[in-house]
């Protein structure tokens, strides 16, 4: 039965500062995902502390919204079947230093902050993040 889902992808300001942006966009096409859209952005910090408010509690919570809020990003909804689990799939574990080869976090990352992409982690989290940033 066919699972076509989006997912929100975020390319972090350690990547766009590299310039990664188009190497990996190619790593999602070449895996069947359609980036349905897409924007380069930079947001404030207390933009940041909304969207990674389920962290809010964590030791480094105030360091990962400064971190995001940092540089620019570039925000993406992408499309596949099975997205949400596919895309972190292919961006590898959260930590590069334990992501399995060929992962986007094990060829780019730089540390668990610099981890160089975010994913939704579930199907209902996706819609609340694309409307994050894409509600119009
Ligand atoms: P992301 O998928 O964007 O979701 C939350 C982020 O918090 C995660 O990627 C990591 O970059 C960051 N993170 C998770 N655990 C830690 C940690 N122990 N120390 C610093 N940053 C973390």
């Amino acid at each position: 039965m066919s699972n076509l889902q989006q997912t929100l992808s975020i390319i972090k300001p350690d990547a766009v500062e590299r310039s990664l942006e188009n190497e990996i966009k190619e790593m999602f096409k070449s895996k069947g995902f359609s980036i349905l859209k897409e924007k380069k952005i930079q947001i404030e910090k207390f933009e940041a502390e909304k969207f990674y408010k389920v962290h809010e509690t964590k030791a480094f919570y105030n360091d990962l919204c400064a971190y995001l809020s940092s540089g620019p990003i570039l925000v993406m909804v992408l499309e596949k079947e099975n997205a949400v689990l596919e895309n972190r799939k292919l961006m590898g574990a959260t930590n590069p230093k334990d992501a399995e080869n060929g992962t986007i976090r094990e060829k780019y990352g730089i540390s668990i902050e610099k981890n160089s992409v975010h994913g939704s982690d579930s199907v209902e989290n996706a819609k609340i993040e694309i409307d994050f940033f894409f509600k119009d």
